[in-house]
C-alpha cells in the first residue's frame, strides 16, 4: 500500500489542476483494500475515491483522503465459451479501461469495441457507466467486486444490483463513497456483432472503403473519430464531456424542434428525448471561446478545457456561464457529468 501526506494531485487529474490532498492512499489488491479501510478514522474524512481522475474537477486543495487502486494491467479470462458464446473477463479496478478493450479485441472477445479510447479505469467504468458510440459499460458488466468501507466486507454486486442508467449507477447515488471497487467482470462474446449505427461510424468506414469491419477495424475507426474531436489531456487538460445530455419531455422537444428545425436528438422512450448539450452550447456561440484560462473546446463544445494553468474555480466559472446561456436560449438546465470536488 502507498501512503502519502500533503500529496500533489497534478498527475492524478486529467484537467491538470494543481491541487493537493491531506492524505493519499493507494491499494494494490483486495487484501490491501480491506487493510486500508480498517486504517481509516473519522479524521480521514471526507473521502474521495478516484481512478485516473479523468472525470474529476478539483476546485482547491482537498481537505480529506484520496483513495485509488494501483494502476496496473490485470485481466483474466474466467470461463471458456459457453454454448451461448459468452466469456467472462475479470479485471483489476486500476486497469486502464482502454487496455481491456485492446486485450478483448486481441483475444477475439467482442462487445467492447465502441468503448475504445474512453479515458479512465475499470473501477470508474462501473461507477459512471461510461459510454460512447451507442454502447455503455453496463451492456458488458457482469458483476462488480468491492470492499465496504465501514465494515471491510468483500461484496459482489450483479449488474442488476448496480441499477445502471445513462451515466448513472448506485455507486454514484446512494452508495456514493461507500465502497472501494477491486474488480469488474465483463461479459463478452465470441461472436462479433458490430454496432455501426451511431453518428458517423458508417460514414467513416465508407471513407475507408470498409464494408464489413473486423473488430480491430471498428476499434481503430472509433479511435480515429474520438481523436479528431476530443482534446488530448496530455496537451490540453480536460475531463471529456463536461455536461450530461439532458433528457426532456416530448412536449419540450416539440417546442424546441419548431424553433430549431433539424435539432439533433436521441429518442429515449415514447415520452422523452435526449438533446445533445454540445449542440446547445455550440448554438450559444461558446465553441472555441475562453473565460480566463478556461475554455470550450473548438471541435466539441461539450468539453471544457484548461488552456494552461487554470484553477478549478476558473473552470467552474466557465461552467456556470455556459449553463446560464443554455438556459436563457433553450429553457433547459444542463448539469455537469464531471465530479466537482
Ligand atoms: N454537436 C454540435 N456541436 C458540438 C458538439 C456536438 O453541433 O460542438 C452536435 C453533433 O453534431 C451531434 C450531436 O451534437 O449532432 C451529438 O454530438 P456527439 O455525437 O459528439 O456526442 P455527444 O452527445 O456530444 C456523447 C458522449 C461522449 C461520447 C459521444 C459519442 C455524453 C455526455 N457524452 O457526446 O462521451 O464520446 O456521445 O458517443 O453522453 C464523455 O463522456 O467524456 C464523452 C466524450
Amino acid at each position: 500500500m502507498i501512503e502519502r501526506y500533503d500529496y500533489n494531485l497534478l498527475k492524478h487529474n486529467t484537467f491538470g489542476i494543481d491541487a493537493k490532498c491531506r492524505r493519499f492512499l493507494e491499494y494494490a489488491s483486495t487484501h490491501e483494500a480491506v487493510q486500508l479501510v480498517g486504517m481509516l478514522t473519522e479524521a480521514d474524512r471526507p473521502l474521495l475515491i478516484i481512478g485516473q481522475g479523468s472525470n474529476l474537477l478539483l476546485t482547491g486543495d482537498y481537505q480529506g483522503t484520496v483513495i485509488t487502486p494501483q494502476n496496473r494491467f490485470e485481466a483474466e479470462i474466467l470461463t471458456q465459451p459457453s454454448a451461448s458464446g459468452q466469456v467472462l473477463l475479470r479485471c483489476w479496478a486500476g486497469t486502464t479501461f482502454d487496455d481491456v478493450v485492446e486485450f478483448a479485441v486481441t483475444h477475439g472477445l467482442y462487445g467492447a469495441e465502441n468503448l475504445s479510447l474512453i479515458p479512465g479505469e475499470v473501477g470508474a467504468s462501473a461507477v459512471q457507466n461510461i459510454g460512447a458510440y451507442g454502447a455503455e459499460a453496463c451492456d458488458i458488466i457482469h458483476h462488480v467486486e468491492a470492499v465496504e468501507i465501514t465494515t471491510g466486507r468483500v461484496l459482489t454486486f450483479s449488474n442488476a444490483d448496480c441499477a445502471y442508467s445513462y451515466r448513472q449507477s448506485r455507486f454514484k447515488r446512494e452508495w456514493k463513497d461507500r465502497f472501494l471497487i477491486t474488480h469488474v467482470t465483463y461479459q463478452l462474446s465470441r461472436t462479433f456483432a458490430p454496432r455501426l449505427d451511431y453518428g458517423n461510424i458508417r460514414a467513416r468506414l465508407a471513407e475507408k472503403q470498409i464494408g464489413h469491419p473486423t473488430a480491430r477495424e471498428l476499434r481503430e475507426t472509433i479511435i480515429e473519430i474520438r481523436r479528431a474531436k476530443l482534446p488530448d489531456p496530455e496537451k490540453e487538460g480536460n475531463a471529456g464531456s463536461f455536461f450530461m445530455n439532458p433528457v426532456v419531455s416530448r412536449a419540450k422537444y416539440e417546442e424546441l424542434e419548431a424553433r430549431f428545425p433539424g435539432l439533433p436528438h436521441y429518442t429515449v422512450d415514447a415520452d422523452h428525448e435526449k438533446i445533445p448539450a454540445g449542440w446547445m452550447i455550440d448554438q450559444c456561440g461558446w465553441k472555441g471561446r475562453s473565460l480566463g484560462r478556461a475554455g470550450v473546446h473548438d471541435r466539441q463544445a461539450l468539453v471544457l478545457v484548461n488552456r494552461g494553468g487554470a484553477t478549478g474555480q476558473e473552470i467552474v466559472q466557465l461552467c456556470e456561464a455556459v449553463r446560464r446561456d443554455v438556459f436563457s436560449k433553450f429553457g433547459i438546465e444542463i448539469h455537469p457529468e464531471v465530479n466537482i470536488r
